[in-house]
């Protein structure tokens, strides 16, 4: 199972959700590769946001290491799901899906644990407090996708 994660800045929210599925994987040893992405370029190269890496750290996850890049077009070949954290970055994403098939990779990542809601998970660059609810609300979901194909059988 190849996983991408998708934010806005991919400073905060997916470098999170990347850190957390690593670390998940490992637990679960599990064969599955993990990145993050941005759709915008606006921090490509940069280390996560200072608060990120603490409260990954706070749970014992370093995402220190990470580097922001910008989402592809080839990602939609490279990888089997795409979870983007919002609408925005749902439909930015769906833009460039070139087939009916690279659209059905995409998904809110928290569908996954609120079906059929459109939950997003909140941007909390300008909000200081809001890291500690992203990070729970990545790592229940990423916990479920887990769950989802562990069931499945798929890519185990
Ligand atoms: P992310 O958060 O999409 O979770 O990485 C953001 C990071 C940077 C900005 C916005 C959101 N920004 O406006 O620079």
């Amino acid at each position: 199972m190849k996983i991408l994660f998708v934010c806005l800045g991919n400073i905060c929210r997916s470098p999170l959700a990347e850190g957390i599925m690593r670390n998940k994987i490992q637990q679960y040893n599990l064969n599955w590769e993990v990145d993050s992405a941005g759709t915008s370029a606006w921090h490509a190269g940069e280390p996560p946001d200072p608060r990120a890496i603490a409260i990954a750290a706070r749970y014992g996850i370093d995402i220190s290491r990470l580097r922001a890049r910008q989402f592809s077009p080839y990602d939609f070949e490279r990888f089997d799901r795409i979870y983007v954290m919002d609408s925005d970055n749902l439909q930015n994403v769906l833009r460039m899906a070139l087939s009916e098939k690279e659209k059905q990779k995409v998904s809110l990542v928290l569908h996954t644990t609120h079906p059929a809601s459109g939950q997003e998970v909140p941007d909390p660059y300008y909000d200081d407090d809001g890291f500690e609810s992203v990070f729970r609300l990545l790592d229940a979901a990423c916990e479920a996708i887990i769950k989802q194909y562990a069931d499945a059988k798929i890519g185990l």
